[in-house]
Protein backbone atom coordinates (compact mmCIF):
# COMPACT_ATOMS: atom_id res chain seq x y z
CA UNK A 1 0.00 0.00 0.00
CA UNK A 2 1.58 3.45 -1.12
CA UNK A 3 2.54 6.13 1.60
CA UNK A 4 -0.82 8.42 1.82
CA UNK A 5 0.15 12.21 1.97
CA UNK A 6 -0.95 14.88 4.22
CA UNK A 7 -0.62 18.77 4.40
CA UNK A 8 -1.29 20.32 7.12
CA UNK A 9 -1.47 24.12 6.99
CA UNK A 10 -0.29 25.72 10.16
CA UNK A 11 2.01 22.71 10.60
CA UNK A 12 4.45 24.57 12.97
CA UNK A 13 2.08 25.81 15.44
CA UNK A 14 1.17 24.67 18.41
CA UNK A 15 -1.89 22.09 17.45
CA UNK A 16 -0.66 21.97 13.93
CA UNK A 17 2.83 19.85 15.31
CA UNK A 18 0.76 17.81 17.50
CA UNK A 19 -1.80 16.99 14.17
CA UNK A 20 1.52 16.77 11.90
CA UNK A 21 2.90 14.38 15.01
CA UNK A 22 0.01 12.29 15.21
CA UNK A 23 -0.47 11.48 11.43
CA UNK A 24 3.21 10.72 11.35
CA UNK A 25 2.96 7.96 14.03
CA UNK A 26 0.35 6.58 12.12
CA UNK A 27 2.98 5.93 8.91
CA UNK A 28 1.65 9.45 7.12
CA UNK A 29 4.23 10.86 5.02
CA UNK A 30 3.47 14.63 6.35
CA UNK A 31 4.28 17.94 5.23
CA UNK A 32 3.79 21.10 7.21
CA UNK A 33 2.26 24.26 5.23
CA UNK A 34 4.15 27.31 6.98
CA UNK A 35 4.11 30.89 6.75
CA UNK A 36 5.35 32.39 9.54
CA UNK A 37 6.44 35.98 7.25
CA UNK A 38 8.77 33.88 5.18
CA UNK A 39 10.77 33.12 7.66
CA UNK A 40 12.36 29.33 6.20
CA UNK A 41 14.84 29.70 8.99
CA UNK A 42 12.13 29.03 11.41
CA UNK A 43 10.72 26.55 9.02
CA UNK A 44 14.03 24.27 9.22
CA UNK A 45 14.61 25.18 12.80
CA UNK A 46 11.39 23.29 13.56
CA UNK A 47 11.87 20.65 11.29
CA UNK A 48 15.57 19.90 12.79
CA UNK A 49 13.81 20.11 16.19
CA UNK A 50 10.98 17.72 14.89
CA UNK A 51 13.87 15.02 13.43
CA UNK A 52 15.31 15.47 17.55
CA UNK A 53 12.38 13.80 18.08
CA UNK A 54 12.58 11.15 15.84
CA UNK A 55 10.02 13.11 13.11
CA UNK A 56 10.93 13.33 9.53
CA UNK A 57 8.83 16.12 8.33
CA UNK A 58 8.53 17.99 5.18
CA UNK A 59 7.61 21.40 5.16
CA UNK A 60 6.08 24.16 2.37
CA UNK A 61 6.00 27.79 2.59
CA UNK A 62 2.45 28.99 1.57
CA UNK A 63 0.48 32.18 2.34
CA UNK A 64 -2.96 30.52 3.28
CA UNK A 65 -4.70 33.87 2.37
CA UNK A 66 -3.75 34.24 -1.52
CA UNK A 67 -4.73 31.72 -4.15
CA UNK A 68 -1.61 32.28 -6.05
CA UNK A 69 0.40 31.23 -3.04
CA UNK A 70 -1.57 27.89 -2.09
CA UNK A 71 -1.16 27.03 -5.66
CA UNK A 72 2.82 27.05 -5.61
CA UNK A 73 2.67 25.65 -2.06
CA UNK A 74 0.71 22.79 -2.92
CA UNK A 75 2.61 22.52 -6.33
CA UNK A 76 5.83 21.98 -4.15
CA UNK A 77 4.09 19.77 -1.68
CA UNK A 78 3.07 17.06 -4.53
CA UNK A 79 7.00 17.66 -5.40
CA UNK A 80 8.46 16.94 -2.48
CA UNK A 81 6.09 14.61 -0.76
CA UNK A 82 6.26 12.95 -4.63
CA UNK A 83 2.53 12.46 -5.33
CA UNK A 84 -0.67 14.67 -4.49
CA UNK A 85 -2.29 15.65 -1.39
CA UNK A 86 -4.65 12.54 0.35
CA UNK A 87 -5.16 14.39 3.81
CA UNK A 88 -5.66 18.27 4.37
CA UNK A 89 -5.83 19.12 7.51
CA UNK A 90 -7.07 23.64 7.36
CA UNK A 91 -5.69 24.27 9.98
CA UNK A 92 -3.83 27.74 9.91
CA UNK A 93 -5.99 30.83 11.91
CA UNK A 94 -4.86 33.80 13.37
CA UNK A 95 -6.92 35.98 16.41
CA UNK A 96 -6.93 39.85 16.56
CA UNK A 97 -9.15 40.00 19.18
CA UNK A 98 -10.72 43.58 20.41
CA UNK A 99 -14.77 44.21 21.06
CA UNK A 100 -17.40 44.62 18.12
CA UNK A 101 -17.05 48.36 18.93
CA UNK A 102 -13.53 49.13 18.95
CA UNK A 103 -13.04 46.51 16.08
CA UNK A 104 -11.02 47.93 12.71
CA UNK A 105 -12.16 46.27 9.28
CA UNK A 106 -8.24 45.34 9.36
CA UNK A 107 -9.19 43.02 12.11
CA UNK A 108 -12.47 41.77 10.64
CA UNK A 109 -10.70 41.10 6.79
CA UNK A 110 -7.33 39.40 8.64
CA UNK A 111 -9.64 36.93 10.02
CA UNK A 112 -12.12 36.15 8.00
CA UNK A 113 -9.37 35.61 5.35
CA UNK A 114 -6.78 33.72 6.98
CA UNK A 115 -9.18 31.39 9.19
CA UNK A 116 -12.29 31.40 6.54
CA UNK A 117 -10.93 32.38 3.03
CA UNK A 118 -8.27 29.45 3.64
CA UNK A 119 -10.71 26.81 3.25
CA UNK A 120 -11.58 27.30 -0.24
CA UNK A 121 -7.86 28.47 -1.70
CA UNK A 122 -6.16 25.03 -0.26
CA UNK A 123 -9.53 23.28 -0.41
CA UNK A 124 -10.18 23.63 -4.21
CA UNK A 125 -6.41 22.78 -5.03
CA UNK A 126 -6.66 18.73 -3.65
CA UNK A 127 -9.87 18.08 -4.02
CA UNK A 128 -9.95 16.65 -7.22
CA UNK A 129 -7.23 14.73 -6.85
CA UNK A 130 -8.88 13.31 -4.08
CA UNK A 131 -11.63 12.53 -6.09
CA UNK A 132 -10.14 10.73 -8.75
CA UNK A 133 -8.05 8.50 -6.48
CA UNK A 134 -11.74 7.99 -4.55
CA UNK A 135 -9.81 8.31 -1.20
CA UNK A 136 -9.54 11.59 0.56
CA UNK A 137 -10.11 13.23 4.30
CA UNK A 138 -10.24 17.02 5.06
CA UNK A 139 -10.22 18.16 8.65
CA UNK A 140 -11.24 22.14 8.83
CA UNK A 141 -9.94 23.21 12.88
CA UNK A 142 -12.77 25.04 13.91
CA UNK A 143 -12.95 26.29 17.48
CA UNK A 144 -15.41 26.31 20.49
CA UNK A 145 -15.70 30.08 20.14
CA UNK A 146 -17.77 29.41 16.88
CA UNK A 147 -20.14 27.32 19.26
CA UNK A 148 -20.72 29.24 21.57
CA UNK A 149 -19.55 32.94 20.51
CA UNK A 150 -16.69 34.60 23.00
CA UNK A 151 -16.50 37.98 24.12
CA UNK A 152 -13.60 40.01 22.24
CA UNK A 153 -14.17 37.53 19.02
CA UNK A 154 -16.87 38.72 16.72
CA UNK A 155 -14.33 38.33 13.93
CA UNK A 156 -12.80 34.90 15.30
CA UNK A 157 -16.68 33.35 16.18
CA UNK A 158 -18.06 34.44 12.75
CA UNK A 159 -15.26 32.78 10.88
CA UNK A 160 -14.93 29.55 12.99
CA UNK A 161 -18.69 29.17 12.68
CA UNK A 162 -18.30 29.33 8.67
CA UNK A 163 -16.18 26.38 8.43
CA UNK A 164 -18.69 24.06 9.98
CA UNK A 165 -21.57 25.67 7.09
CA UNK A 166 -18.45 24.73 4.80
CA UNK A 167 -17.95 21.28 6.09
CA UNK A 168 -21.34 20.10 5.85
CA UNK A 169 -21.81 21.44 2.16
CA UNK A 170 -18.39 20.10 0.76
CA UNK A 171 -19.00 16.41 2.42
CA UNK A 172 -22.22 16.48 1.14
CA UNK A 173 -21.00 16.88 -2.36
CA UNK A 174 -17.95 14.28 -2.03
CA UNK A 175 -19.18 11.79 -0.41
CA UNK A 176 -20.51 9.41 -2.57
CA UNK A 177 -16.55 9.88 -3.69
CA UNK A 178 -15.03 8.16 -0.69
CA UNK A 179 -13.73 11.68 0.10
CA UNK A 180 -14.57 12.58 3.77
CA UNK A 181 -15.00 16.43 5.87
CA UNK A 182 -15.01 17.13 8.96
CA UNK A 183 -14.73 19.91 11.35
CA UNK A 184 -12.82 19.64 15.09
CA UNK A 185 -13.33 22.17 17.02
CA UNK A 186 -11.01 22.84 20.15
CA UNK A 187 -11.65 24.81 23.61
CA UNK A 188 -8.38 26.29 25.14
CA UNK A 189 -5.52 24.56 24.09
CA UNK A 190 -1.87 25.36 25.42
CA UNK A 191 -0.83 27.25 22.37
CA UNK A 192 1.33 30.52 21.69
CA UNK A 193 -2.31 31.84 21.04
CA UNK A 194 -3.87 30.96 24.23
CA UNK A 195 -1.01 32.63 25.62
CA UNK A 196 -1.85 35.57 24.35
CA UNK A 197 -4.67 35.83 26.30
CA UNK A 198 -4.03 38.23 29.64
CA UNK A 199 -4.02 36.13 32.27
CA UNK A 200 -7.04 37.36 34.54
CA UNK A 201 -8.46 36.74 31.32
CA UNK A 202 -7.47 33.16 31.17
CA UNK A 203 -7.85 32.30 34.99
CA UNK A 204 -11.71 33.03 34.00
CA UNK A 205 -12.06 30.91 31.22
CA UNK A 206 -10.19 28.15 33.08
CA UNK A 207 -12.59 28.49 35.54
CA UNK A 208 -15.73 27.42 32.98
CA UNK A 209 -13.96 24.35 31.96
CA UNK A 210 -15.51 21.65 33.95
CA UNK A 211 -12.07 19.54 33.09
CA UNK A 212 -10.68 22.39 35.14
CA UNK A 213 -7.62 22.78 33.02
CA UNK A 214 -6.30 23.85 29.16
CA UNK A 215 -6.34 21.20 26.94
CA UNK A 216 -3.36 19.80 25.54
CA UNK A 217 -2.61 19.75 21.91
CA UNK A 218 -2.12 16.21 21.63
CA UNK A 219 -5.53 15.52 22.49
CA UNK A 220 -6.18 17.60 19.36
CA UNK A 221 -3.73 15.75 17.36
CA UNK A 222 -5.02 12.54 17.89
CA UNK A 223 -8.83 12.78 17.49
CA UNK A 224 -7.69 14.49 13.80
CA UNK A 225 -5.63 11.27 13.10
CA UNK A 226 -8.45 9.42 13.65
CA UNK A 227 -11.27 11.19 11.04
CA UNK A 228 -8.20 10.73 9.13
CA UNK A 229 -7.78 6.89 9.50
CA UNK A 230 -8.83 4.69 6.47
CA UNK A 231 -11.53 2.60 8.54
CA UNK A 232 -13.46 6.27 9.80
CA UNK A 233 -14.93 6.53 6.13
CA UNK A 234 -18.23 6.38 7.72
CA UNK A 235 -17.53 9.68 9.60
CA UNK A 236 -18.51 12.99 7.68
CA UNK A 237 -19.86 16.31 7.88
CA UNK A 238 -19.57 15.91 11.73
CA UNK A 239 -18.23 18.35 14.36
CA UNK A 240 -16.09 16.76 16.87
CA UNK A 241 -16.50 18.97 20.05
CA UNK A 242 -12.65 18.49 22.50
CA UNK A 243 -12.89 21.68 25.30
CA UNK A 244 -13.19 19.65 28.30
CA UNK A 245 -16.76 20.01 28.63
CA UNK A 246 -17.30 24.43 28.47
CA UNK A 247 -19.61 23.45 25.74
CA UNK A 248 -21.96 20.64 25.47
CA UNK A 249 -23.87 20.61 22.24
N1 LIG B 1 -18.30 39.13 29.35
C1 LIG B 1 -18.89 40.31 29.67
N2 LIG B 1 -18.20 41.45 29.88
C2 LIG B 1 -16.87 41.37 29.77
C3 LIG B 1 -16.19 40.17 29.46
C4 LIG B 1 -16.97 39.03 29.25
N3 LIG B 1 -16.40 37.84 28.95
N4 LIG B 1 -14.86 40.43 29.42
C5 LIG B 1 -14.71 41.74 29.69
N5 LIG B 1 -15.91 42.31 29.91
C6 LIG B 1 -16.22 43.72 30.23
C7 LIG B 1 -15.07 44.33 31.03
O1 LIG B 1 -15.29 44.08 32.40
C8 LIG B 1 -15.19 45.80 30.64
O2 LIG B 1 -16.27 46.37 31.36
P1 LIG B 1 -16.21 47.91 31.81
O3 LIG B 1 -16.07 48.70 30.54
O4 LIG B 1 -17.50 48.10 32.51
O5 LIG B 1 -15.01 47.99 32.69
C9 LIG B 1 -15.65 45.77 29.20
O6 LIG B 1 -16.24 44.45 29.00
C10 LIG B 1 -14.50 45.93 28.20
O7 LIG B 1 -13.55 44.91 28.47
P2 LIG B 1 -12.04 45.18 28.35
O8 LIG B 1 -11.67 46.48 28.99
O9 LIG B 1 -11.32 43.94 28.78
O10 LIG B 1 -11.86 45.42 26.78
P3 LIG B 1 -10.51 45.38 26.03
O11 LIG B 1 -10.79 46.00 24.70
O12 LIG B 1 -9.39 45.90 26.82
O13 LIG B 1 -10.24 43.82 25.86
C11 LIG B 1 -10.47 41.71 24.86
C12 LIG B 1 -11.15 43.01 25.21
C13 LIG B 1 -9.18 41.96 24.08
C14 LIG B 1 -11.43 40.98 23.96
C15 LIG B 1 -10.16 40.91 26.13
O14 LIG B 1 -11.33 40.84 26.92
C16 LIG B 1 -9.69 39.51 25.81
O15 LIG B 1 -8.55 39.27 25.48
N6 LIG B 1 -10.61 38.52 25.94
C17 LIG B 1 -10.31 37.13 25.63
C18 LIG B 1 -10.77 36.79 24.25
C19 LIG B 1 -10.55 35.33 24.01
O16 LIG B 1 -11.05 34.47 24.71
N7 LIG B 1 -9.79 35.01 22.97
C20 LIG B 1 -9.51 33.64 22.67
C21 LIG B 1 -8.15 33.56 22.04
S1 LIG B 1 -7.59 31.90 21.88
C22 LIG B 1 -8.49 31.29 20.65
O17 LIG B 1 -9.21 31.97 19.98
C23 LIG B 1 -8.33 29.83 20.41
C24 LIG B 1 -9.65 29.15 20.45
O18 LIG B 1 -10.14 28.80 19.39
C25 LIG B 1 -10.31 28.91 21.74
Amino acid sequence: MTQKIALVTGGTGGIGTAICRALADDGIKVVAGYNAGGNHDKAKAWQAEQEKDGYKMLAAYGDVTDADSCEACVKNVEEIAQGTVDILINNAGITRDGTFRKMTWDQWDQVLSANLDSMFHMTRLVINPMLDKGFGRIVNISSVNAQKGQFGQSNYSAAKAGIHGFTKALAQEVAAKGVTVNTVSPGYVLTPMVAKIPQEVLDKIIKQIPVGRLGAPEEIGKAVAYLCSENCGYVTGSDFSINGGQHMS
